[in-house]
């Protein structure tokens, strides 16, 4: 991998379903993590990716996109959100039941020649920077996490996460500290050469990214977009960047900072 959005090199959207069994989960409030035994999509995996995981119980539902959230030997966990109908189902799935995801898909986080990384989250934005840290980590890097959430509800998701320095702000400060995660940024001491990686909803993207700039530091952003195929046939998810009109499902969802504009 050398560049964000150049993943696997060929950009084939092909993608293998694999039908899978929950082997684990941990609720935390509205947040589920759902471990599966999916040894073929865990061999294939890098941080940033995602899978389209089919709604069980059928229905008018689309598969919809999860981000991995962790894989290891035969196995990846996933971080869902009850938002709506989907996801909700999603997270009573049970310890035992079939589940069916396509992938890994999408472009990943370059992790190459890290040695400190900052890993910004915004909500349920913060899912794949899990994999991404446990990545870094093992690869040497220093890695400090800043994730945001709005309230007590949504940051229950940090409960999820095991990341060393890990830390949280709240909107209405209820956990970690008051503000948002742009107040978690300016606190700390940066080293030069850090890579930032940001994902979460687009006005705290557009902040990471001006921040970023400001700090002369250059770094990678998983962007959100409504996906209907999620393997880069209906063009349904595509957006401007410095390198033309991209899938982001496709060429992303991870792509340079300084290439789009959230
Ligand atoms: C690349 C990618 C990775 C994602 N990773 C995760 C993840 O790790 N965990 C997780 O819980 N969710 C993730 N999502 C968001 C998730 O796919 C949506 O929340 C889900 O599709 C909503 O389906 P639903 O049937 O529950 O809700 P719907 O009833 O379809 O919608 C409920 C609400 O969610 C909004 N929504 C629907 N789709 C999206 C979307 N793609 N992005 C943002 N908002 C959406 C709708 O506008 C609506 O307000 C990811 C999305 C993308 C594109
Ligand atoms: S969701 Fe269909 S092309 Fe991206």
């Amino acid at each position: 991998m050398t560049e964000a959005g150049h993943t696997h090199g060929d950009h084939s959207q092909w993608a293998e379903t694999s039908h899978c069994r929950v082997a684990a989960v941990r609720h935390f409030g509205a947040f589920a993590v759902l471990e599966l035994i999916a040894p073929r999509v865990a061999r294939r995996a890098a941080p940033g990716q995602f899978v389209m995981v089919t709604v069980p119980g059928g229905g008018s539902f689309l598969r919809r996109p999860i981000s991995l959230f962790a894989a290891h030997a035969d196995r990846i966990s996933l971080l869902v959100e009850a938002r709506g109908g989907g996801t909700e189902r999603l997270t009573r799935l049970d310890v035992g039941d079939a589940v069916e995801v396509a992938g890994p898909l999408g472009s990943a986080f370059p992790t190459e020649d890290v040695s400190n990384a900052l890993l910004v989250g915004g909500g349920i934005g913060c899912a794949p920077l899990q994999y991404l840290a446990d990545e870094l980590s093992a690869a040497g890097a220093h890695v400090t996490a800043c994730f945001g959430f709005r309230d007590f509800r949504s940051a229950r998701a940090a409960g999820a996460f095991t990341i060393d320095r890990l830390w949280v702000a709240t909107e209405d400060g209820s956990v970690g500290r008051a503000g948002t995660v742009l107040h978690l940024l300016a606190a700390l001491d940066v080293s030069p050469g850090t890579t930032v990686y940001a994902c979460g909803p687009t006005p705290m993207v557009a902040a990471v990214q001006r921040w970023t700039f400001a700090e002369g530091l250059h770094g990678y952003v998983s962007l959100e977009a409504h996906m209907a195929c999620g393997t880069g046939s209906c063009h349904g998810c595509v957006v401007d960047t410095a390198r033309g009109k991209l899938r982001v499902c496709a060429e992303g969802p991870v792509f340079r900072l300084d290439e789009v504009t959230p």
